[in-house]
């Protein structure tokens, strides 16, 4: 079935014991069933082929030319979709554009080649009110009301927020949006599996209902572990990061997919972990990283820099395709060492390398090891990164679904704009 497995050896040196973890997973589990969070339960209560019942008949006879999706959405609104999108998306799908951030040269520079006619506009915001979103929405509507009148407009919108509160809630309602619902308990990156990640997904011509069943799949073995009453990985592997953390002094962690098309899954784990565990003076920080490429760069650092740090990578054991190098000429031997060698192959090595260098210095490290790149595999890879990061915040002791940094920072912007309009007054 192409299930995912956590390999843990390499950062054995602190194995959790099952009476200081189980508290805090009895804490969790208690929490999920009196829905403090909605993502633990998502897969198996997900909404998704009702929603997209509701909206599919309508896509194609809206934008029947559809060649370019506007996704308009800020942090988990944003990167949960992203790396759905860039890991999976299909070769002849619309290009996609993730706007999530506010830069006008940027924005301006984008729609130069974009085509009003052939665009969907997608705005995500699961408040409803956050500045950066609205903004782009609603210069995009002015964009599009422009060029293809009032009316029309407005069949090139598609929104995703909160069921009834906040401004789009309202619009959509006055306008006649079709419209996605985040549930209210489900925090914005933790909303990848939600509509926030799946309509992109399908737009993309990747299989929603694949990354829901492995979603599913991952959390059946957790719960299955439980009940045998054996530590789940993610608890493990979370336990040992608290560990490395607070005895130690490795409060850093990287994540490095051996995988260009798992690029963004670093940028989105980078705002899961740090926006749910920095919390009350305590807090893991993530380093984003991408194999092959970064061996040329944070491995340096990894192996003779400071040591605070674990490392986790993730290994796609068989890629969709490859090709081969084939170039004999014992005159130019480090041509001739490749000679047919499949870039599988080269990879393979890059990554057993890497291993080796972290491994011969003693550094701490991890692999999430997926037999392929597929739907299936990355619903159960965003699925265990999520469980991994709410239980290290309860291991923690912090609450990894609130976020008042990040909310202090919405209503400070909100109140620089009022000043700065009262002094242009
Ligand atoms: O994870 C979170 O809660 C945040 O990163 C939000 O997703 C982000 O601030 C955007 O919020 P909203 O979806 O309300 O626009």
């Amino acid at each position: 079935m192409g299930l995912i497995r956590i390999e843990l050896e390499n950062l054995r040196a602190n194995p959790p014991s099952k009476t200081a973890v189980w508290p805090a997973l009895e804490r969790f589990l208690a929490d999920m069933d009196a829905g403090r969070s909605g993502f633990f339960h998502l897969p198996a209560r997900s909404s998704w082929e009702r929603e997209l019942a509701a909206i599919k008949p309508a896509l194609a006879h809206r934008i029947p030319e559809l060649d370019t999706f506007l996704h308009l959405g800020i942090g988990g609104s944003s990167l949960g979709a992203e790396t759905i999108v860039r890991a999976l998306g299909a070769s002849r799908a619309p290009a996609f554009h993730f706007f999530n951030n506010i830069d006008p040269d940027w924005i301006l520079h984008t729609l130069e080649r974009v085509s009003p006619h052939k665009a969907l506009l997608y705005v995500v915001t699961k408040s409803g009110g956050t500045m950066e979103t609205l903004a782009q929405f609603a210069f995009l509507r002015q964009w599009l009301e422009s060029r293809l009148g009032k009316e029309r407009a407005r069949n090139h919108v598609v929104f995703c927020t909160d069921p009834s509160k906040g401004d789009l809630r309202a619009l959509a309602l006055e306008w006649k949006i079709p419209t996605f619902e985040i549930p209210p308990s489900l925090g914005g990156r933790f909303s990848a599996l939600s509509a926030v990640g799946l309509f992109p997904a399908l737009v993309a011509g990747i299989d929603g209902a694949r990354l829901l069943k492995g979603a599913s799949d991952y959390r059946k073995r957790f719960l299955e572990q439980v009940e045998k009453s054996e530590i789940p990985d993610a608890l493990s592997l979370a336990s040992m990061l608290v560990d490395h953390a607070r005895k130690n002094g490795r409060a850093m962690t990287v994540l490095m997919p051996y995988s260009q098309r798992l690029k963004t899954l670093s940028a989105w784990f980078t705002q899961l972990w740090a926006e749910s565990l920095g919390k009350n003076g305590h807090g893991l920080t993530p380093i984003a990283a991408t194999g092959a490429t970064d061996q040329h760069s944070i491995l340096q650092l990894l192996r003779d820099g400071p040591q605070d740090k674990t490392v986790g990578f993730v290994e796609v054991k068989g890629f969709d395709q490859t090709f081969d190098i084939q170039w004999h000429d014992p005159t130019l031997p480090a041509f001739d060492l490749l000679n047919g060698v499949t870039m599988n192959q080269l990879m393979d090595a890059e990554l057993g390398a890497t291993r080796q260098v972290l491994t011969n210095g003693a550094r701490p490290h991890f692999t999430i090891v997926l037999p392929r790149l597929s739907a299936h595999t990355l619903g159960q890879t965003l699925y265990f990164l999520e469980l991994l990061t709410a239980l290290t915040g309860y291991l923690l002791e912090i609450d990894p679904f609130g976020q008042p940094g990040v909310e202090e920072g919405k209503i400070l912007t909100k109140q620089r704009i009022v000043a700065a309009k009262r002094k242009l007054n």
